[in-house]
């Protein structure tokens, strides 16, 4: 029977507690969040939604085509400009996702022939855009630019080294400056995804690649997704303009992708000009961070310290980290909950988001509800 065979892989995911169900939310909600990706708490800001809500105004429902024919208003080129200038770049080029931009810098910029070193700990899209490029892909262990200098070291021709910025499973950091290193040692492109750093890294949120000093430079393409500390939707690619022209040109996410709504341009704009208003949102985001850090690994938990505005926290097995965050929940709490297969390493955790916009209140209720249910 068609789609038969899908019956034996629900069973065996329902035997190892991976079942994965969606939960619509309610437009108002009780619940404390700490399980979206809104880190500078920007998503419901009138600032933000007003922008949405002007730009489909002005610009319709939808951008009405692909980037190429009718999908680029003068408000994608406004956002394009604006992005680039305060992440330091010479060029920006936005897409419908950051999912789609990761797929469009790796596969663009790494052509038959050439190689890509990747990180084991990489996001999907990364690793997607990996799989679907024409070059070699060599992944190296989590965070090691040792390995990413042997592999660059045994090859001839074009490469790329792609790597997270800040990890999404456990908050950490890449260590750029050593990767960057690698990379110009043997004439390398990086590429790296600052979708948790944009916003909350570097000064005023201007994102880890300037905090490490690389951006601008001619060697290195960032990626970032406009649907986490700027609470909106969409994707961005930064880097040097030749890398930018030959995207319009070469990179198949952006040609056949209808262009990013202009609801999501207008309220990644306004969120862009709330942070260079407000850069202590960003160090705030950081400060939550830490607290939540410094008071769950207190209490006993075993939590990773984070580099950005992601805290993970171990949970013993995919079950008890199921059962933690759903107790969570039923004690107003909203967290996320990794498990395998979205986490390599097969460790399960909480992850915990540490928005801007936490009070000291809710920061404590947060830590007393997670130590409370503890498994
Ligand atoms: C590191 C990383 N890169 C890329 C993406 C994809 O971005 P988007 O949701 O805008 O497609 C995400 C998460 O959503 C992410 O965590």
């Amino acid at each position: 029977m068609a789609f038969g065979w899908i019956d034996e892989q629900t069973e065996a995911r329902r035997r190892a507690g991976l079942v994965r169900t969606l939960r619509p939310r309610p437009a108002a909600s009780a619940l404390l969040d700490m399980a979206s990706n809104d880190y500078l708490g920007l998503a419901h800001h009138p600032e933000v939604t007003e922008g949405a809500a002007r730009a489909a105004q002005l610009w319709g429902g939808g951008a009405t085509g692909s980037r190429l024919v009718t999908g680029t208003t003068e408000l994608h080129g406004e956002l394009e400009r604006e992005l680039a200038a305060f992440c330091g770049f010479e060029s920006a080029l936005v897409f419908s996702s950051g999912y789609a931009a990761n797929l469009a810098a790796v596969t663009a910029l790494a052509p038959h022939g050439s190689l890509i070193v990747s990180d084991a700990g990489n996001h999907a899209s990364l690793i997607d855009g990996c799989r679907l490029a024409r070059g070699e892909r060599q992944v190296v262990g989590h965070a090691d630019p040792e390995a990413v200098g042997k592999a660059l070291a045994a090859h001839q021709g074009p490469a790329i080294v792609v790597s997270d910025t800040v990890f999404s499973v456990d908050g950490d950091q890449a260590p750029l400056a050593a990767l960057a290193e690698a990379c110009r040692e043997h004439g390398a492109g990086l590429v790296v995804d600052d979708a948790h750093g944009l916003g909350v890294l570097g000064d005023g949120g201007r994102g880890a690649p300037h905090a490490a000093g690389l951006a601008g430079a001619a060697d290195v393409v960032v990626t970032a997704t406009l649907s986490k500390s700027l609470g909106s939707q969409g994707g961005v690619v930064l880097g040097p303009a030749r890398v930018i022209d030959h995207l319009v040109n070469a990179a198949r996410t952006f040609i056949f992708d209808t262009g990013l709504a202009p609801a999501a341009a207008g309220a990644a704009l306004a969120a862009l000009r709330l942070l260079a208003r407000e850069p202590e949102r960003a160090a705030r985001a950081r400060a939550v961070a830490a607290e939540l850090h410094t008071r769950l690994t207190a209490a006993g938990l075993e939590a990773v310290r984070p580099d950005a505005a992601v805290v993970s926290v171990r949970a013993p097995s995919p079950e008890q980290a199921v059962r933690w965050a759903a107790d969570c929940r039923t004690a107003g709490l909203a967290v996320g909950c990794f498990r395998p297969p979205s986490v390599p390493d097969g460790i399960s955790r909480l992850r915990l988001t540490a928005r801007a916009d936490l009070s000291g209140a809710e920061i404590e209720r947060a830590v007393r509800v997670i130590c409370e249910r503890r498994p």
